[in-house]
């Protein structure tokens, strides 16, 4: 037996916290009553579960792969009205992001409705290699570069290793394009390093996720992982 915002939150359908509000709320049932104490508990293997009346971790899973567009936010529902990841995508299913991306951040982002996917790809553990690219002010040097590449201290720690390298600098422009691979997803992590070296990002894309990348997407597309896309990513949180 496991507490009910425990078992909504590892479906994935949102955080424990909200799942406690929409328990408050009346929003859960457990085998077709309302249940709206925050201690009870239920078997997810054999008590159905439902939320706004839909079963919990019934639905088939679901895998998106979006080019997220800038000014989009990376969630479900926004208190300010702003167009979210899931508003681009069409499907019946309750999805939601894997992680997030800033809002002014374009690139690549999963969505899925499979909790149990979304929380071992977003897992610490789970190092996953994530490529950016970044549009910077001035032209970084080699040297600049290097410590980021080593790890650079950052309010919340050191950063692990990343690989670096200098696109291309525009001197007249004064600015320059910088890749960047890392495989922490701390957050707004890219845009505090290239700070932390003296160099702000103005642009920010996520050019890749481990081996999946935009190709034949433009932003605001989507397209389904294939089978072997799902099984490539779940071999390669096990290994
Ligand atoms: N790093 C950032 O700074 N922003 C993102 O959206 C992703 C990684």
């Amino acid at each position: 037996m496991e507490r009910l915002q425990k078992i909504i939150a590892q479906a994935g359908i949102t955080s424990r916290r909200k799942a406690e509000s929409l328990i408050e709320q009346g929003r859960v049932k457990v085998n077709g009553s309302v249940v709206t104490e925050l201690g009870a508990k239920a078997d997810p293997s054999s008590d159905e579960i439902e939320v706004d009346g839909v079963p919990v971790g019934k639905e088939e899973p679901v895998y998106y792969l979006l080019y997220k567009p800038q000014a989009v936010i990376s969630s479900v529902d926004d208190h300010h009205g702003r167009k979210t990841v899931t508003d681009l995508v069409e499907t019946d299913k309750r999805i939601y992001p894997v992680g997030r991306l800033d809002y002014d951040t374009s690139g690549l982002i999963l969505l899925t409705n499979d909790g149990e996917f979304a929380n071992m790809l977003m897992h610490p553990k789970f190092r996953i290699h994530k490529t950016y690219i970044a549009k910077v002010k001035g032209i970084p040097s080699r040297q600049k570069l290097k410590t980021l590449e080593k790890g650079i201290e950052l309010e919340d720690g050191k950063t692990a290793p990343a690989r670096v390298k200098l696109v291309r600098g525009n001197s007249k422009k004064e600015n320059a394009i910088v890749e960047i691979t890392i495989h922490e997803g701390r957050n707004r992590q890219v845009r505090r390093m290239l700070e932390a070296i003296g160099h702000p990002v103005d642009k920010l894309k996520r050019e890749q996720y481990g081996f999946l990348t935009l190709k034949g997407l433009n932003a605001g597309e989507y397209r389904e992982l294939k089978p072997h896309e799902v099984k490539k990513l779940r071999e390669l949180a096990v290994t």
